[in-house]
């Protein structure tokens, strides 16, 4: 049979330039898989702002990582899933994959993680309201990074102001939503006039428009503007000057929950204030968030009931930004850091 694959061909920082990182390759191959082996076939694939750390840490020539959704075609006697059972792993942008599915010890450069084993996803849970590509959105990763803060760390509380950095891309809608059904006022920061509209849409009462290289002055102006009373909590999905700008805004007990510098990492924004001192007067609590701990059985049904629950009554709305075919899946992810004027929620590929 014929598996085609996107590899690794060349480590290369900030916002990815994907012609040079990736390369596809198409192998005939026999599969004869061992009796505890399964032949996954690959629905969806995930794309990440994340992905850009996994690329520099995957070794030259081998399959680029990633979260997918993969049907089983054939399974050994031993193998954890029957064939038609879909699952959702960390399956990477292959189009058929041989694997036992078991979990994946995974050394980054600064952090070990473990990839979970495939996860059987229940057919009984999606439908036309919670449809199957959700288990890479709101039933998934993203759903778990933005409910999972707020059930184990964030206490949200009516009048609460609360902002959210990077707030138009799956993780950051899920915040905000979630945040203004406890009573928050929230605030998001995303980079078109657009996007602002589109946040409003769906529930954020004020949005600033920040785009990288933006001045602090102009971001400070803008969030005093639209947070008068200061931050009481702080979903951070960027770092940088926004970071920069929020911490001395923060209100005396307040929480920040730290899901992702992108101005690190791929925005090589290394320097700034010091923002220690702000944490002090207000005594104020900051968490790394790293949504992997609570990637638990139980916390995957919880997330269905009360996230699904919502995103089946309306109450929540759960975007996606579709691509099509196998071909679509780097310039799908260099939409992330490019093109991003056209996504909305969750971006993924159907192969
Ligand atoms: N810590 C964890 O456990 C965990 C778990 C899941 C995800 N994450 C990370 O959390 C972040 C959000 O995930 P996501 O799924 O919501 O990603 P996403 O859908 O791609 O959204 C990314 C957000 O970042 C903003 N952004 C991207 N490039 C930017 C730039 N150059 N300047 C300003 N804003 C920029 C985008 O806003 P605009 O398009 O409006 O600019 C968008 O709102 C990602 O970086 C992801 O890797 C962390």
């Amino acid at each position: 049979m014929r598996i085609e694959e996107w590899v690794v061909r060349e480590h290369v920082g900030g916002a990815p330039d994907t012609d040079r990182i990736y390369e596809k390759t198409v192998r005939d191959v026999e599969v004869s898989l061992a009796p505890d082996e399964m032949l996954l076939r690959t629905l969806y694939v995930s794309v990440d702002p994340y992905l850009q750390g996994i690329a520099l840490d995957t070794p030259i020539g081998r399959h680029m990582g990633a979260d997918s959704i993969m049907e089983v075609v054939e399974a050994g006697p031993r193998a954890a899933h029957r064939v038609g059972d879909l699952v959702q792993g960390f399956g990477g942008w292959r189009s058929h994959v041989v694997s036992t599915g078991a979990a994946e010890l995974w050394q980054t450069g600064t952090f070990p993680m473990v990839f979970p084993a495939y996860r059987r996803l229940d057919p009984q849970w999606y439908d036309d309201a919670l449809p199957l590509a959700t288990a890479l959105s709101a039933m998934g990763g993203p759903g778990m990074t933005a409910w999972g803060t707020l059930t184990n760390y964030m206490t949200v509380n009516p009048g609460d102001t609360c902002v959210v950095s990077g707030a138009s891309g799956a993780v950051g809608t899920l915040v905000g939503q979630l945040a203004a059904l406890a009573g928050a006022r929230v605030v998001g920061t995303t980079s078109s006039p657009q996007k602002a509209d589109y946040l409003t849409g769906i529930g954020f009462d004020a949005v600033v428009v920040y785009r990288h290289g933006d001045s602090a002055d102009h971001v400070r102006e803008a969030l005093w503007r639209v947070a008068p009373d200061g931050v009481d909590r702080y979903f951070d999905n960027l770092g940088g000057t926004v970071t920069d700008v929020v911490f001395p805004m923060l209100n005396v007990g307040s929480q920040v929950a730290v899901c992702w510098q992108w101005s690190t990492q791929v925005g090589d924004e290394g320097t700034g204030p010091r923002l220690l001192p702000y944490l002090m007067f207000p005594r104020a609590t900051v968490r790394g968030i790293f949504s992997l701990e609570w990637f638990t059985e139980q916390n995957w049904q919880d997330l269905h009931t009360d996230l699904g629950g919502r995103v089946r009554r309306g109450e929540i709305v759960c975007d996606h930004t579709l691509h099509h075919g196998f071909d679509a899946i780097p310039a799908a992810y260099q939409s992330l850091f490019d093109g991003r004027a056209a996504n909305r929620g969750k971006v993924l590929v159907r192969l």
